[in-house]
């Protein structure tokens, strides 16, 4: 067991899903960051029983995620699907272990806190072991609403997401290549990951549809956003669009407030935030973009304009990498709080 790294003492982490999209992030995040790390157990289906992984230059077997799995471990971070972490998680708990999931297998239950660190990290002194990380284009939302509300009371929300098809996972990056391989070729290529080509196409439609017309991504946009802004009466719209980018979400917002903002007061306040970078400079054609945003840290904004139609209303672009932000250094962002915090319930590996 290594000693301490940060000056934080080492806890034993598992990552459950490590080999898919969002696994293979985190573990590049845990690097970048030196997250202290005592001893590190790689978890995926039987699939991927003979696998191995590489971490800080040393192999790590994938082991099976079953109900042993969980022993000795305090921080799991889960990046498999919803059924199979509802099925996991208890175990997990019951070992003693706190899981931080990206699944939206617990997002909405009342008592697991739904958490994007600079917007909502206080909750997490009420966690009971779940604690959920939002829907990737839900994330950066809420970073981008946050200083903007604290300024002008938002009354009301309209999302258009332009969504990256690693936001579907890995098997999604790989349709995407080898479609866009085939159509280059003329040759043949039928959807599986999607419902028609994503390949030089665009879908409206992520998840399953409600019987209201609108989809399960659509409902998750709304109702995790007032979950994580505490406005559960929060007027919010969303269309969710699928579109050939591998990784980056953007989304146009228009925000309506309870009183007049200007652009400037609104690119002031976003300035503010650690976790945002203006990039708003029409003449100059500065604006961000899903190639700008990929692989990195920030939620990036820009287009912002006051709305022709309303009143009190402003339109933003706002992008950024959705396996980071989105998923995986949100995950690890709420790890490091914990440690911090010193809110882990089991103690830290000595
Ligand atoms: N991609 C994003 O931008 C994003 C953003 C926010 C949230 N999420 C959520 O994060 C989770 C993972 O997404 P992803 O994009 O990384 O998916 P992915 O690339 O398809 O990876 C899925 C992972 O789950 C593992 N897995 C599947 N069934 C399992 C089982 N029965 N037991 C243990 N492990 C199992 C897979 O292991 P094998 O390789 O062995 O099959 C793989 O490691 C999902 O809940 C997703 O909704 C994703």
């Amino acid at each position: 067991m290594s000693s301490t790294t940060n000056g934080k003492r080492p806890v034993n982490v598992a990552i459950l899903g490590a080999t898919g999209a969002v696994g293979q992030e985190l573990l590049k995040i845990l690097a970048e960051r030196n997250f202290p790390i005592g001893q590190l157990k790689l978890l995926a289906s039987a699939r991927s029983k003979d696998a191995t992984i590489k971490f800080k230059g040393k192999e790590y077997p994938v082991e099976v995620a079953n109900k042993d799995a969980f022993k000795g471990v305090d921080i799991v971070l889960s990046a498999v699907g919803a059924d199979v972490i509802k099925e996991l998680a208890p175990m997990a708990v019951e070992a003693g272990a706190v899981v931080i999931d990206k699944s939206s297998a617990f997002r909405m239950v009342p008592s697991v806190p739904l958490v994007v660190p600079g917007v909502n990290e206080d909750i997490l002194q009420n966690h009971q072991g779940i604690i959920a990380s939002p829907n990737c284009s839900t994330s950066q939302l809420v970073v981008a609403l946050k200083p903007l509300h604290d300024l002008a009371t938002m009354t009301r929300v309209i999302v258009s997401t332009y969504q990256s098809v690693s936001g579907a996972g890995s098997p999604a990056m790989d349709e995407l290549s080898e479609h866009t391989h085939a159509h280059m070729h003329g040759q043949p290529a039928a959807p599986k990951q999607f419902t028609k080509p994503i390949a030089f196409n665009l879908i409206p439609h992520i998840d399953k549809f409600n019987k209201d017309g609108y989809t399960k991504e659509e409902e998750k946009l709304t109702e995790e956003t007032r979950k994580i802004m505490g406005l559960p009466e929060l007027p919010v719209t969303c269309t969710a669009v699928r579109v050939p980018v591998f990784i980056g979400h953007s989304e146009s917002v228009l925000i309506e407030f309870a009183k007049p903002i200007t652009v400037e007061q609104a690119r002031k306040a976003l300035g503010t935030s650690e976790m945002i970078e203006v990039w708003d400079n029409p003449d100059e054609n500065v604006y961000p973009t899903p190639v700008d945003a990929a692989g990195k840290d920030p939620v990036y904004v820009g287009r912002i304009r006051k709305d022709n139609s309303s009143p009190n209303g402003l339109h933003l672009w706002v992008v950024a990498d959705n396996l980071r932000i989105g998923a995986a250094l949100n995950a690890i962002r709420i790890a490091e709080y914990l440690l911090e915090h010193k809110l882990l319930k089991q103690a830290v590996a000595s």
